[in-house]
């Protein structure tokens, strides 16, 4: 009695203006290599302040080989979360003590949650491609995935929820495409398997709504191949899941007119969903919208 109370631990975030972190600051953060240039730490840290938590997102570099290490570390630091991303989602699902029947569907964890002792992996990324096309009529509809890696699996498991009734998967390598159809085909979710040059067939775009854009092509300079852009419904919605930066994908689908999307929305989401998941609190998806766009921009 009489003693000076402590503040609460979720106060003070800012003294004199300047972000603290003391001893009670819990701490999430992001594995994979490279992460210098993610942008959920800004995301993250935006949320955190907006609602006063005593929290902080970092980045931690984990090359292939180490990740086993650096999950196992999770617990005994006392980190309480983090994002998996690139190389390690698939690796991530293998290690983890339990997974969710989404990341087990899609094949990769993207979240990770610390509960007493034992890692739990999520798969957020199915939620933040559900959320970036909620504003797109897909029941009954067809849709073009372009690629058949892991993105591609997440994008496929949210068109199956929101009961598409057929994809066309284009490829590269077509047997990653075949087993993308042999893992998710099934009757009323009708997956068909085609090369990458489908993408320049009328016949393929003729009929869908939506295109996905799920590889990096074109990002380390290769050419996208020319799409039969032409050939798709005057509303077919084009989609690139990378973000902040134009692809040859949206600049053919641009200047064709037809609705396009980066991947700002699904990054948003994703990472809106993980913070859920770590603090239990409403995500503020505004302020952590406009972190992303501020950086977008610098
Ligand atoms: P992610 O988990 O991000 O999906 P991934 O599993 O490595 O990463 O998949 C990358 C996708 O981009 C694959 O569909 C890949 O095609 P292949 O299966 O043929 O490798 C595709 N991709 C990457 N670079 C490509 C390129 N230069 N041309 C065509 N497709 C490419």
């Amino acid at each position: 009695m009489g003693a000076k109370k402590s503040p609460p631990v979720e106060a003070n975030r800012r003294v004199r203006g300047r972000l603290v972190v003391r001893g009670s600051t819990r701490v999430v953060g992001i594995i994979g290599d490279p992460v210098q240039h993610s942008l959920s730490p800004l995301m993250h840290n935006a949320a955190f302040e907006a609602l006063g938590l005593d929290w902080v997102y970092v980045p931690f570099p984990v090359k292939q080989g180490a990740l086993r290490q650096a999950l196992r570390a999770l617990p005994a630091l006392g980190i309480l979360g983090a994002n998996v991303t690139v190389p390690h989602k698939e690796a991530a699902l293998r290690l983890v003590d339990e997974a969710s029947q989404v990341a087990r569907k899609v094949g990769a964890v993207n979240t990770i949650v610390v509960r007493s002792g034992r890692l739990y992996g999520e798969n957020t990324d199915v939620h933040g491609v559900r959320q970036a096309l909620r504003g797109v009529a897909l029941q009954g509809s067809s849709v073009l995935v372009i690629g058949a890696g892991g993105a591609a699996r997440a994008v496929l498991v949210a068109l199956e929820e929101a009961a598409v009734s057929q994809v066309i998967v284009a490829n590269r390598t077509l047997a990653r495409a075949r087993s993308l159809q042999r893992r998710f085909s099934k009757p009323g979710f009708r997956v068909e398997a085609f090369p990458l040059t489908a993408v320049n067939d009328p016949q393929c775009l003729s009929r869908v709504r939506l295109v996905v854009n799920t590889t990096s092509v074109g990002l380390h300079g290769e050419s996208f191949p020319t799409m039969a852009i032409k050939a798709s419904p005057l509303d077919c919605v084009f989609f690139d899941l990378l973000y902040g930066r134009s692809t040859e994908f949206l600049r053919q689908a641009r200047q064709a007119r037809r609705e396009v999307m980066d991947g700002t929305e699904m990054l948003l989401h994703q990472g809106a969903e993980a913070f859920r998941l770590w603090t239990g609190r409403r995500p503020p998806i505004e302020v952590m919208r406009t972190a992303l766009q501020a950086a977008s921009k610098a």
